[in-house]
């Protein structure tokens, strides 16, 4: 099915490899005309589970920052994976991964000389050509580059979250909000991160787009007012034993598997959102982070994973406590005070971070969309790259020129469609399908008598008859 889905997404203009008239470079993919409207619909859609329903603002910040972003932040210190080249070869792999793969455990929380000791001890040798494996040496992800010329230069890096940009404008966004908490900000963009062997496609990019919700909250009011909206919701939970246990939302906080009620809306929320996409629900499951594996700046953390066929466990997003980490660090810093006087108090907000992948998810809608009988994809409408495709029957006494006219009167309400004459009809309503079309708009004899089309509904096949005059109307109600 795998081999499927990539198939149709580069032979439709979905994503593929970038730079491939230069043979490519792995951790980037291109979205082609297609993949593109799907990105910013199921952006679009997040933007309205956090602006319109969580009434969160947006702000868009550079992706280059100077380095005392990332010194402050504890990036430059502690944003590194673990790496082993091959002596012989010069591959380099992720030490931890080659170790997980090899003797099937997790080295969560383990340092390099442990990690080293392992290779050594079990004969870990490189996987390509069985050489000897170098020592092991922590490898910082962000990419260096430079602002300015000659003496105005200073190093800078790309940034590896859009979070950290969002923090540096904490005391700006404070004055806007008239001083007033819990104040919710999201930003959409791109990050990068130099990862060390990004085999797996479009989940583990070295530039991605994230959307990262930060929520400034008083440290001891960490509930949601809300919580009920989400609270009968199932959820799979995998604990820390590896066992798998499905409850509700409202279960988990009450038996404090999950402690703060906060991060327990979001995880309900998210789920609400990745089923709008058109993820396939019964696949999603929670995990907490193990105290060894929780990155550097949070206190607890709560991830999403869908269990693909093809990839096994993805991480969608992070749902973290990161306290008063990150604008405590950039106070210290910076010099620039980040404490709050609220409610007769005097403190620095705490920080509830909502990470979401955007690619890794678009992954996710293409394999749970999927359908093998026709071959296609049942995107839900919110999502789809058009909502209507128009053809005439025929090329041919004057069919065209009706179906011309049906397009521009659908564009002129702002529909998003395409107009197609080529082949048989059968084959146009194949290529409508494969790209999730929803549906199919046919002028054919019958409606240069009497002013009507018939719409094709890509799911049931089934065709109805609409007069041209209601289209609109009949679309606006179907979606
Ligand atoms: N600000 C917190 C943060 O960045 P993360 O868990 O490292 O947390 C959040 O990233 C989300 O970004 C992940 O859940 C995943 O969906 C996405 N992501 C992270 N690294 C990625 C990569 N190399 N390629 C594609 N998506 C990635």
């Amino acid at each position: 099915m795998h081999q499927k889905i990539l198939d149709i997404c580069k032979r439709r203009g979905i994503v593929y490899p970038s730079f491939e008239i230069y043979g490519g470079v792995s951790g980037f993919y291109d979205y082609g005309p297609i993949g593109a409207r799907i990105k910013h619909n199921i952006e679009e859609l997040i933007r309205e589970y956090y602006i319109i329903d969580e009434g969160c603002w947006e702000v868009e910040c550079p992706v280059i920052s100077p380095a005392q972003v990332w010194i402050a932040s504890g990036h430059i210190e502690n944003f590194a994976d673990m790496m082993t080249e091959c002596l012989n070869c010069g591959e380099p792999y992720r030490a931890d991964h080659l170790i997980e793969k090899h003797l099937n455990i997790s080295c969560d929380g383990m340092s390099i000389n442990q990690i080293h000791e392992l290779i050594e001890k079990n004969d870990i040798t490189c996987p390509k050509c069985s050489g000897k494996l170098d020592a092991v040496y922590d490898y910082n992800l962000m990419f260096e580059t430079e602002i300015g010329p000659g003496k105005y230069k200073q190093t800078a890096y790309l940034r590896p979250e859009t979070a950290q940009t969002t923090y540096l404008s904490f005391r700006r966004l404070w004055e806007i909000s008239r001083r007033k908490l819990p104040i919710g900000v999201l930003q959409i963009g791109h990050s990068f991160r130099n990862e060390i062997s990004p085999r797996q496609g479009m989940i583990r990019l070295r530039e991605f787009s994230q959307a990262e919700i930060q929520f400034w909250v008083e440290p001891e009011h960490k509930e949601h007012e809300r919580f009920d909206e989400v609270s009968d919701i199932e959820v799979k939970i995998i604990t820390g034993e590896n066992e798998e246990i499905t409850t509700t939302l409202g279960e988990a906080v009450k038996r404090d598997i999950i402690k703060i009620q906060i991060i327990a809306y979001f995880l309900g929320k998210s789920i609400r959102l990745f089923g709008d996409m058109g993820i396939n629900q019964e696949k999603l499951r929670l995990r907490q982070h193990t105290d060894e594996e929780r990155a550097f700046y949070s206190a607890d953390t709560w991830d999403i994973e869908f269990m693909s066929s093809n990839f096994g466990r993805i991480e969608l997003v992070g749902i973290s406590d990161r306290q008063d980490y990150d604008l405590s660090a950039h106070m210290k810093l910076s010099k620039q005070d980040m404490r709050v006087n609220y409610n007769g108090k005097k403190f620095i907000p705490h920080t509830i971070e909502v990470a979401y992948g955007i690619d890794r998810p678009i992954y996710c809608v293409l394999e749970s969309c999927y359908r093998s009988d026709r071959t296609y994809f049942r995107f839900p409408k919110k999502i789809v790259p058009y909502l209507v495709g128009v053809f005439p029957l025929v090329r041919k006494d004057d069919l065209p020129k009706k179906a011309i006219e049906v397009f521009k009167a659908l564009k002129k309400e702002k529909f998003y469609g395409f107009y197609d004459q080529t082949g048989s009809i059968g084959k146009r309503y194949a290529r409508a399908d494969e790209i999730g079309v929803p549906y199919s708009i046919t002028v054919d004899y019958q409606s240069m008598e009497d002013d009507t089309v018939t719409i094709r509904n890509r799911d049931t096949k089934e065709q109805t008859r609409v007069k041209i005059d209601e289209l609109v109307a009949y679309l606006r109600s179907s979606t």
